[in-house]
C-alpha cells in the first residue's frame, strides 16, 4: 500500500511531534527531510556536492538539531541544485509500500503534490520562538529574530518556497495542546484513508 502523508509548515509549528505521532499510530515510516538540509549545511564545504553524496550517517550528526544548524540549512536550502540532489530521495521513501510521513517545507507543493492527505501546520512566531527556547535556551529575544529570519528566507525564496498547498488542511496550533493538535492531525489522516479505500 503506498500511502503518503505530507506535513509542512514554518519552524517550531509543531510539524515533528504531529509527525511522529501520525507515523506511530498508523503504522508509517517517518522522514524529517529538515534533517537533509541541516546535514548539508552541517557538512560544510560545497553544498551541492554534499547534497549530492549525502549518506544515512549524515543524518545522524549529533550536532544538527542547533539554532546555528537551522540557519545554516536554510541557507543551503535556497539553493535549486542542493533541492534538486534531494527530490528523489524523498520521493522514493514517499512511495514506500506500508505507508509514509514526510515534513518539511515543500512537501505538499513540490515533493509529493500526489500525497493522500496534505497537513499545513502553523502558529505565530511568538508562541513557535518560546517552544524552540524552551527546547535550547539562549536568549530569547535572539531565538525569535532567528525564528523570524529564517521564516523570511523560507518564504522568500525563489526555490520551493515554503507555502501551503491549496488543498492542503491548516491547522494552527497556537492555542493548541500537542495532544489536541495531534488528534485533530490523526483525525484528518483517518478521513483520508478512509476515501482512499
Ligand atoms: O525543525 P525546524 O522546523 O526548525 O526546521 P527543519 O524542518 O529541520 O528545517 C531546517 C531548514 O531546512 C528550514 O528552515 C528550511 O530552510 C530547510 N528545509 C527546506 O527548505 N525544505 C524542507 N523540505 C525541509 C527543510
Amino acid at each position: 500500500m503506498i500511502f503518503t502523508v505530507a506535513i509542512d509548515g514554518p519552524a517550531a509549528a509543531g510539524k515533528g511531534t504531529i509527525s511522529r505521532a501520525v507515523a506511530a499510530r498508523f503504522g508509517f515510516a517517518h522522514l524529517d527531510t529538515g534533517l537533509l538540509y541541516r546535514a548539508v549545511g552541517a557538512l560544510g564545504g560545497d553544498p551541492v556536492l554534499a547534497a549530492r553524496g549525502l549518506t544515512l550517517a549524515d543524518l545522524e550528526r549529533g550536532d544538527l538539531r542547533s539554532m546555528a544548524a537551522g540557519q545554516a540549512a536554510s541557507k543551503v536550502a535556497v539553493l535549486p541544485q542542493v533541492r534538486q540532489a534531494l527530490v528523489a530521495f524523498q520521493r522514493r521513501f514517499a512511495q514506500r509500500d506500508g505507508g509514509a510521513v514526510l515534513d518539511g517545507r515543500d512537501i505538499g507543493t513540490v515533493i509529493c503534490p500526489q500525497a493522500q492527505v496534505k497537513l499545513f501546520i502553523t502558529a505565530s512566531a511568538e508562541v513557535r520562538a518560546h517552544r524552540r527556547w524552551l527546547e535550547l535556551g539562549g536568549d530569547k529575544a535572539q531565538v525569535l529574530a532567528e525564528v523570524r529570519e529564517r521564516d523570511a528566507r523560507d518564504m522568500g525564496r525563489a526555490a520551493s518556497p515554503l507555502r501551503a498547498a491549496a488543498d492542503a488542511v491548516v491547522i494552527d496550533t497556537s492555542d493548541l495542546e500537542a495532544e489536541d493538535a495531534v488528534a485533530h492531525a490523526c483525525a484528518v489522516v483517518e478521513a483520508g484513508y478512509w476515501s482512499e479505500r
